[in-house]
């Protein structure tokens, strides 16, 4: 408990510093996505700890439960009434917690251009952080659960113009299917498995014309040719309910190959992995 404090308390600090960092920026959309990638951790730390003392609640119950016949009759009623309010003021933290994130992903989404609008990006960057942003999703709902990330992203690319609320809306899709696929790999084949994802961002040049190659590359479950045929229909998942909606995919293809004029390839071999290639012609800015 100690030690979470303490890992919060630096979680502020360091939240103070990125604000003080963006805070010399212009640009308002810049500072608000900054402040909203910092805020997410502290904020799950609010609804894991809420979640964390339900649980506890309910084992205080059984241990009252116990020893009943030491109890009177007005004192049993009262621990009753107040282990029930105190449950229900933890589900309100963990409700308005989670209506939080959901703002904040909001405000990630679309603090950087206007909808459907192409702005010159430093697409490395952009990248960069919503692979970050899935990882710590992730991590948030399983602490003790690690993968390898690895990041290839060419050096000294020029600004590109593309549609960045789109286009990290596509990362993250993809990249929130490959932590998931590795994830469940994981709980099929224990500690010899490691679970690694590798990110990579290329563009090429050649006389007036630019490409774009993004590539995200999971050693999951793979995928069988059925599923592949399937997977960027509306509503296509294999997910238990719940877990999935099936339009990840539909909408990432949208945003590559309709929006962005570009193509997705797919390779994937069930027990090896999966590999998605975005391949969009750009312009770049000098
Ligand atoms: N990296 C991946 N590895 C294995 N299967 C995948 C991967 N990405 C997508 N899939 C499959 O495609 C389906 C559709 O994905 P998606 O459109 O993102 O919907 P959802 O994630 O909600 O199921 C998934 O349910 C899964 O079966
Ligand atoms: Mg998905």
């Amino acid at each position: 408990m100690e030690q979470d404090i303490e890992n919060l308390r630096q979680q502020v600090d360091y939240l103070q510093e990125q604000l003080h960092k963006q805070e010399k920026m212009a640009s308002l959309g810049l500072l608000s996505a900054g402040i909203a990638h910092e805020i997410q951790n502290p904020l799950n730390f609010v609804i894991n700890f809420s979640k964390m003392s339900v649980k506890l609640l309910e084992q205080l119950h059984e241990v009252i439960d116990d020893c009943s016949d030491k109890l009177s009759e007005d004192d049993a009623a009262d621990m009753e009434d107040i282990s029930a309010d105190l449950k229900e003021n933890l589900s309100k933290i963990q409700e308005h917690g989670e209506r939080a994130i959901s703002i904040i992903r909001g405000i990630l989404l679309h603090s950087r251009g206007k909808a459907g609008e192409f702005l010159p990006t430093d697409v490395g960057q952009l990248v960069h952080e919503y692979v970050w942003l899935s990882y710590h999703a992730m991590r948030a709902n399983d602490k003790s659960f690690n993968i390898s990330i690895h990041e290839d992203i060419q050096e000294g690319m020029p600004q590109i113009m593309v549609i960045p609320q789109d286009l990290s809306r596509a990362i993250l899709n993809v990249m929130n299917n490959a932590c998931y696929t590795v994830k469940e790999r994981a709980a099929l084949e224990g500690d010899s498995y490691m679970p690694a994802i590798e990110v990579k961002v290329a563009l090429k040049q050649a006389d007036g014309s630019s490409e774009l190659r993004i590539d995200i590359k999971d050693n999951g479950m793979g995928m069988s040719k059925e599923v592949q045929a399937k997977i960027y229909e509306n509503f296509f998942t294999t997910k238990p309910a719940g877990q999935g909606t099936g339009l990840g995919m539909a909408i990432t293809n949208e945003i590559i190959t309709k929006n962005h004029n570009g193509q997705i390839l797919l390779e994937s071999e069930p027990k090896v992995g999966t590999t998605f290639s975005f391949i969009i012609p750009v312009k770049t800015v000098k």
